[in-house]
């Protein structure tokens, strides 16, 4: 019988081989990734005490990756923030599978260009932040809607799997790169839109974090080979 986490794999090359999402399909991806555990990768207390001890604030562990997507553990360690981010013209499935983050999500409100330029302003709509444990539903983010984040340990270290389509920097349709940028905010303005109050953010670009950076953890979960071919 296939591993949850092979399952999931062909699941997620299914959902995002065809350019055009199948809902359906979706749909089923979602439900994979919602019951997927610590367990299913092999992520035991000996991985999450050595991230605790090792220096590096987050520990990056590559599950599967192809032209359509990527799929990749992050653990951060308790206390650190991942800062605000982007996922330029992509789709992505956040699931929590251990400890507690807070996420921060916005969602761009200017159209054009998905790869920001370094001296470009952008507008963006914060979202209340939610905190998710390894209870919580998987987070969706489209490339307009909650594009954007930020990720606070506060329970740590919390482990999450990421599913991201495509992959950053896999220049799709001749469109050129898409590196992941970094966001600060730099005004912040409440208003209506139809009756609700919304936080509109204006955010610039800034330098990738110097203090932030990974170190990687190799997978040693159920082997997933027969799907590199
Ligand atoms: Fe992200």
């Amino acid at each position: 019988m296939a591993s949850a986490i092979e399952t999931l794999v062909k699941q997620a090359m299914k959902t995002f081989g065809d350019r055009r999402l199948c809902q359906k399909n979706f749909d089923k991806l979602k439900n994979l990734i919602n019951n997927i555990t610590t367990e299913d990768i092999k992520l035991d207390k000996r991985v999450l005490d050595y991230v605790s001890k090792q220096p590096a604030p987050m520990c990056v562990m590559d599950i599967f990756e192809n032209e359509n997507l990527t799929i990749v553990i992050f653990i951060l360690k308790h206390g650190v923030k991942m800062p605000m981010h982007d996922h330029p013209g992509m789709h992505g499935l956040l699931k929590v599978i251990s400890g507690m983050v807070e996420l921060s999500s916005y969602s761009l409100k200017t159209k054009g260009d998905h790869v920001i330029k370094a001296n470009e302003e952008i507008t963006a709509v914060r979202h209340r932040p939610v905190s998710l444990h390894s209870n919580s539903s998987v987070c969706i983010f489209t490339p307009m809607e909650k594009n954007l984040h930020e990720i606070l340990c506060v329970e740590g270290p919390a482990a999450f799997l990421d599913i991201l389509s495509p992959p950053y920097d896999v220049d799709e349709f001749g469109k050129g790169e898409r590196p992941c940028t970094f966001f600060k905010i730099v005004k912040s303005n409440l208003c209506t839109e139809s009756t609700d109050i919304i936080e509109e953010v204006q955010l610039s670009v800034v330098e990738s974090p110097p203090d932030f950076y990974s170190s990687s953890l190799e997978y040693t979960g159920p082997p997933l080979k027969d799907h590199y071919n």
